[in-house]
Order: structure tokens, then C-alpha cells, then sequence
């Protein structure tokens, strides 16, 4: 462990006595300047009840978020006695969010076609001709259609399930890509439907491990289209229903241009670039493999992220040692500088729609398979990530 990670963990301990708080969402709303603001108009349950929002104060902005408090099993049940909750696609957020509806004793059905989604769903007691369709046999008898397709598949698949949206249907998404995206996807909603989108900030094993755990995953929430004049509580009703805990309110548009964005920047895209350029000048300069994985993954991945995710980069500024503070005051606007025009450049390129077309060309190309492993072969073959291997077997946890 560098005298960076020595010194922080020194700190940390201390900071911790003196009460610095993981701030977990719940903490922060907590804290936060919360408001309950009534919307009898916008926002009535079925029972006629008035509903409340939180109007919750983010670093200056105030935003309105819908929590699962508003929606018990009782509730949801009542909102969709009427329903049948069709869900399209068994993969990770098909999955997750159908067996999460199905404990919350909602009346949901799976649409998917035969192979390895179908199989799964047998095996996790879903029945065919019982709550387990083809596709089109879900589309018809769905109310609410779940559109839980790969983002390809519900392009190619739209022809198919769009005679099924007849009047008065829902019609709900987990990413506003299909429908923004309209002019390359050709995902047009008829206008006699609601459209909304719940979008669970993780993985699906995520969404049904935490729902099983009793917490619920963050998610956005939006409406597209609202034609019952319901659009907006039924959306929260149902994400809550599939699993989440906290539901931030957006627009299409904005929560599918954050998503492309962020995942090709700093989640992933990005922090792949910075981590191999800062290995491949260690290496140039003579230091060795393990030391050069140490000081550019190991450490920020093991040490530094989690308590920067637990108490933000001021408190880790503030918590390590006066060396490395120094430098990194010093440092961390030049980065900003080289990449904010990189940054400017993805969002140019996800805006003009140049990075979905992109990916539908690519993801339904025939060789996508065989394209795709020899570009993840090119990163698990770079000596830093095989130098991961190895560290990672030596991480106390790893040994026996
Ligand atoms: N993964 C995430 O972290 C995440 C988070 C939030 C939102 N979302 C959104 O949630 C939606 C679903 O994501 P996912 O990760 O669960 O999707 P996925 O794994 O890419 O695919 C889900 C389903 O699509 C089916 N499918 C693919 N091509 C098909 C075709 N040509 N015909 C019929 N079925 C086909 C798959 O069936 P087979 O098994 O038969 O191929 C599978 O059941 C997407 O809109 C995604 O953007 C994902």
C-alpha cells in the first residue's frame, strides 16, 4: 500500500470518529432541505388520495423525487387490479423486474421468444401458456407492455409488437433510446397510449438482489406520452413495483443522453483511457508490472474510489497525506483541461445520434459476436489487465 492509501486509511479512521457519515442516499435526504409538495391535480391515487412528492435540495438544485413509502404491496396491487403486466425479454432487467413484480402479487406475464431467455424463465417457474408467451402472444394480452428487449432487438422487433398498443395501453421502457432515437430505431408510440420509462440505475441482478435484500435501486422516471392523464403515477407505481427505492424524475431524452454519455465517459470509456495511459508511462519508465497495476488500479479501485464514493473527493483532499494533497491540487485541473474537450466531443456525438447509430449497426451486424470477442480479447491481453489477475489472487480476501 503507497504512503497515499497508508495515509488516507490513517485518516479515514480518524475522520470516522469524529462522525464523517457515509452519505448513502437515505442520510442525504435526511439532511437534505426535503419539502412535501401536494399535487391533488397531477398527481391523485386511485383510491383518490392525495399523493405527495419530495422537492429535495441537490447541491443548490432543487428536484423532485417519488419514494416507495407512497406505493405499499396494497397499493400497487390496487393501482394494477385491472393489469396485466406484460414483459418483454428475460435477460438481466427482464428478469429482475418480472420477479419482482410477481412478489409484489402483481399479475405479470413474460414475452419472449424460445432459446435462452425462454429456458431461464422454466427454470425460475414461469409456465408456458400460463404466464409465459411468444412475444406477440404476451403484446396481446398485455395491458401494460414492458419493453425489456435488448435496445437492438426492440427496433427489429417494433414491426411486430406495434399492432398490439391499441388504445388506452401502456406502453414502458427502461432506457429512452428506442423512442428518441426514433428517426434511426423507427420505435414511433401511436398516440391513443401512455409511454413512460423507469430506468433502474444498475444491473437487473442488482435491482432483484437488493429487492430481495428489502432495499430498493435508485431509478429515473419519465413520461413521454401521457394520454390517460395518469401517465406520471402509474410510471412510479410501476417502478416501484419492479423493484426501486428512490425514483428521480427526468425526461426521455435526458436520462438516454446521460447514459450513453456516461458509460462511454467516466464509468467505463474513460477510465479505461486513463488507467492504460498512466500504466504505459510507469512501464516506460522502468517500473515494473505490479507496481505500475498497484499504483494505477489497485490502489484507486480498492481504496481511494470506495471512500470517495462514501465521503466525496473533498474529504479524501482533506484526508491524505500533505504530499499528495499538494499534488493533486495541483494536477487535477490539467486533466480537466485535456479532457473537457473530449468530454465536449462524446456529447456532440451522442446528441446527434452518431453513437446509437453506431451501435444498432454494429450490435446487429451478423459477425457481432465474433467482432465483439476480439476487441475484449485486445483489453484482457493488455499486460495490465493480466497483471490484474495476478494481483488480485494476492488481495487478503482471495487467500485461503
Ligand atoms: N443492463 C443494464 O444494466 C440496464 C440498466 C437499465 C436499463 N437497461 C435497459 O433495459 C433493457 C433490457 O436490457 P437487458 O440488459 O436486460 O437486455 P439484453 O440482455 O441485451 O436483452 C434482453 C432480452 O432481449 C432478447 N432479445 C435479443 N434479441 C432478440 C431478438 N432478435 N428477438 C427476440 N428477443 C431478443 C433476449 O433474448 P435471448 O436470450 O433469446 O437472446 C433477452 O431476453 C434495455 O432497454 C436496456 O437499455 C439495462
Amino acid at each position: 500500500m503507497s504512503f497515499i492509501a497508508r495515509s488516507a486509511f490513517r485518516q479515514a479512521a480518524r475522520a470516522a470518529a469524529v462522525a464523517a457519515p457515509a452519505r448513502s442516499f437515505s442520510a442525504l435526504a435526511r439532511s437534505a432541505a426535503i419539502s412535501h409538495v401536494p399535487r391533488a391535480a397531477a398527481f391523485k391515487a386511485a383510491s383518490s388520495q392525495t399523493r405527495t412528492i419530495k422537492t429535495i435540495n441537490f447541491g443548490g438544485t432543487e428536484e423532485t423525487v417519488y419514494e416507495r413509502s407512497d406505493y405499499p404491496p396494497a397499493k400497487l396491487q390496487e393501482t394494477f387490479k385491472n393489469d396485466t403486466l406484460a414483459v418483454l425479454g428475460y435477460g438481466p432487467q427482464g428478469r429482475g423486474q418480472a420477479l419482482n413484480l410477481r412478489d409484489n402479487k402483481l399479475n405479470v406475464i413474460i414475452g419472449c421468444r424460445k432459446g435462452a431467455s425462454w429456458d431461464k424463465a422454466v427454470s425460475e417457474g414461469w409456465v408456458p401458456g400460463k404466464d409465459l408467451f411468444e412475444i406477440n402472444e404476451a403484446c396481446d394480452k398485455g395491458t401494460v407492455i414492458m419493453n425489456l428487449l435488448s435496445d437492438a432487438a426492440q427496433s427489429k422487433l417494433w414491426s411486430e409488437i406495434k399492432p398490439y398498443l391499441t388504445k388506452g395501453k401502456t406502453l414502458y421502457f427502461s432506457h429512452g433510446f428506442s423512442v428518441v432515437y426514433a428517426d434511426d430505431t423507427g420505435v414511433i408510440p401511436p398516440k391513443d397510449i401512455d409511454v413512460v420509462l423507469v430506468a433502474p440505475k444498475g444491473s437487473g441482478t442488482t435491482v432483484r438482489n437488493l429487492f430481495l435484500e428489502g432495499r430498493g435501486i435508485n431509478g429515473s422516471v419519465a413520461v413521454y406520452q401521457d394520454y390517460s392523464g395518469k401517465a406520471m403515477e402509474r410510471a412510479v407505481a410501476l417502478g416501484v413495483g419492479v423493484g426501486t427505492g428512490y425514483l428521480y424524475e427526468t425526461t426521455f431524452k435526458k436520462e438516454v443522453f446521460s447514459d450513453l454519455y456516461g458509460e462511454r465517459g467516466v464509468l467505463m470509456g474513460a477510465i479505461q483511457g486513463l488507467f492504460v495511459a498512466q500504466y504505459e508511462v510507469l512501464r516506460a519508465k522502468g517500473h515494473s508490472p505490479s507496481e505500475a497495476f498497484n499504483e494505477t488500479v489497485e490502489e484507486a479501485t480498492q481504496s481511494l474510489y470506495p471512500l470517495i464514493g462514501a465521503n466525496g473527493m473533498d474529504w479524501m483532499y482533506a484526508n491524505c497525506s500533505t504530499t499528495a494533497q499538494r499534488g493533486a491540487l495541483d494536477w487535477w485541473k490539467k486533466f480537466h483541461d485535456a479532457s473537457r474537450p473530449v468530454f465536449e466531443e462524446l456529447y456532440a456525438s451522442v446528441e446527434d445520434g452518431t453513437e446509437t447509430r453506431r451501435s444498432l449497426t454494429k450490435n446487429s451486424a451478423s459477425n457481432y459476436r465474433s467482432e465483439l470477442e476480439k476487441e475484449l480479447a485486445e483489453i484482457a491481453d493488455h499486460e495490465m489487465w493480466r497483471t490484474g489477475i495476478a494481483v488480485r489472487k494476492l488481495r487478503p480476501e482471495n487467500q485461503k
